[in-house]
């Protein structure tokens, strides 16, 4: 298979966007680390995960990405475990507007903070249906947007939801596609579309 010995790190691996990532990543052959902050669900997913791949193939290590300490103890984990890093997805992810810094922090930094990078690659979806939406029913996450949350709700009553199989099998394209480097890949519910570094030049798949 295409990503036969090549090892993938996704954070946020539990649920949602990353876990199907990560599913679509052993499909494809590669070992998969799954990080993420949800122990229990994370657990669960490991032990699912081993009955259709074998425990080889995965590594669950319950960690926040947040703090450096503990995200950089992950990744070397992962290079004791499997002996190198191919591919590294940046997924995990909070929408609290009341505490901006930190959703920055884990949502967008935390890919710098890696250290690895060779390609580098952002994917941009449209709205997809996960437990990130719950935020849009309190305002204790919406802070200041708090009145966006119907008008969001409406837009996606009228235009729907991705299926987050759709999300990972674009980030799939991306890891083969090695001439995209520093492409930002949009996953609308239109289609795909890419935004090159060039601000006046989009192209359709
Ligand atoms: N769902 C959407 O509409 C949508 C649209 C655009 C972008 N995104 C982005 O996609 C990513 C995945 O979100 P999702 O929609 O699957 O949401 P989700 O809430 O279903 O999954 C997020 C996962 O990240 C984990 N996580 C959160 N904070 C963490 C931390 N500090 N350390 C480790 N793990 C942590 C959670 O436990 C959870 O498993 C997020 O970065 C989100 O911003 C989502």
């Amino acid at each position: 298979m295409a990503l036969e010995g090549r090892t993938a790190v996704v954070t946020g691996a539990a649920q949602g966007i990353g876990r199907s990532i990560s599913e679509i990543l052993l499909k494809n052959g590669a070992k998969v680390a799954l990080l993420d902050v949800a122990e229990a669900t994370g657990t669960t997913l490991k032990k699912s995960l081993d009955g259709q791949y074998g425990p080889e193939r995965t590594l669950f290590i319950p960690c926040d990405v947040h703090p450096q300490q503990q995200f950089t103890a992950a990744l070397q984990k992962v290079v004791e475990t499997f002996g190198h890093l191919d591919i590294f997805c940046n997924n995990a992810g909070i929408a609290n507007e009341n505490d901006w810094e930190k959703t920055v922090s884990i949502n967008l930094e935390t890919s710098k903070r890696s250290g690895y990078g060779v390609r580098f690659n952002t994917i941009c979806p449209d709205f997809a249906k996960t437990d990130i939406l719950n935020c849009l029913d309190s305002t204790a996450t919406l802070g200041q947007f708090a009145h966006l949350a119907d008008p969001t709700r409406k837009f996606v009553e009228q235009h729907g939801l991705l299926d987050v199989s759709q999300v990972s099998e674009a980030f799939l394209q991306l890891v083969f596609d090695e001439t995209k480097d520093g492409a930002s890949l949009m996953v609308l519910l239109k289609g795909l579309q890419y935004y090159t570094s060039n601000f006046l030049e989009w192209s359709d798949i």
